[in-house]
């Protein structure tokens, strides 16, 4: 039987390229979404027709119940649930100051809630040999300014990574956190001059942005038989922008 693997914010961007990776290494995808029905769907129409499985689930991941609904959907639509991919996220810029209360709320509900209520869920539902894969940044190596409430929200998300690790002991399940830098999406390119964009795209020593793909084949590995041995891990896939 097919290895079943949840993909969260698979609609668009970083998640949408995991969702199709790991159809094409043979995974059962749920491709999860927020508001983007049609994109979500056209990932799961892509994956059909190169011959894989997959279905559509709407859930925030902020909401515990919606969190629930989406594990227990997986099950009963696929049997088991084997990784666990939590890439949704959101990156609204703000300095710290006393007029943004409610962004720093909403990326700290959105990111880092929305992390312990998915990574709680996988605890619960993956079996020996199943895979948590988290989302970080490799921002959090710069402190930009404007960044405080993203960063914040990214520093709890790898905290909580090393401490499931370790509250997993003994059950053959790893949790690692990927760290990607600037990629070719709406969430880093959105609100951004074409001189700031090429000025982070020339950041790293490989002076390019990343594409979503090459992220995808970062999760592919954590996923697949060669990742077995990597856990309570941030691994940093940023073309050299920091370490
Ligand atoms: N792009 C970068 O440069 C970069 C760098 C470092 C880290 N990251 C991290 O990589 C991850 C993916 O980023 P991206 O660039 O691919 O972002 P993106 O293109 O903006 O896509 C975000 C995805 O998250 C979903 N989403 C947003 N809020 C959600 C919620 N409350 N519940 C469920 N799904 C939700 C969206 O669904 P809808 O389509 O339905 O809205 C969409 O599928 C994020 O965790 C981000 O922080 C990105």
């Amino acid at each position: 039987m097919k290895k079943v693997a949840i993909v969260t914010g698979a609609s668009r961007g970083i998640g949408r390229a995991v969702a199709k990776r790991l159809a094409r290494d043979s995974f059962a995808v749920v491709v999860n979404y927020l508001s983007n029905v049609d994109e979500a769907e056209g990932v799961v129409a892509e994956i059909k027709g190169i011959g894989g499985d997959a279905v559509a689930v709407k859930a925030d991941v902020s909401s515990p119940a919606d969190v629930e609904r989406l594990f227990n959907e997986t099950s009963t639509k696929f049997g088991s649930v084997d990784v666990v991919v939590h890439n949704s996220g959101i990156m609204p810029l703000s300095p710290i100051g006393k007029n943004n209360f409610d962004l720093f709320d909403k990326v700290i509900s959105t990111n880092l809630r929305g992390a312990f209520l998915v990574l709680a869920q996988a605890a619960q539902h993956l079996a020996s040999g199943g895979r948590i894969i988290a989302f970080s940044s490799s921002v959090l190596a710069k402190s930009f300014p404007t960044y405080g409430p993203y960063i914040a929200s990214k520093a709890g998300v790898e905290g909580l990574v090393h401490v499931l690790a370790n509250e997993l002991r003994g059950r053959n399940v790893t949790v690692n956190a990927v760290a990607p830098g600037p990629v070719a999406t709406e969430l880093f390119l959105k609100g951004k001059s074409e001189e700031q964009i090429a000025e982070l795209s020339k950041m790293p020593p490989l002076e390019r942005l990343a594409q979503p793909e090459d992220i995808a084949r970062v999760v592919s590995f954590l996923a697949g038989p060669d990742g077995a041995w990597v856990n309570s891990q941030v691994l940093r896939a940023n073309g050299g922008f920091a370490y």
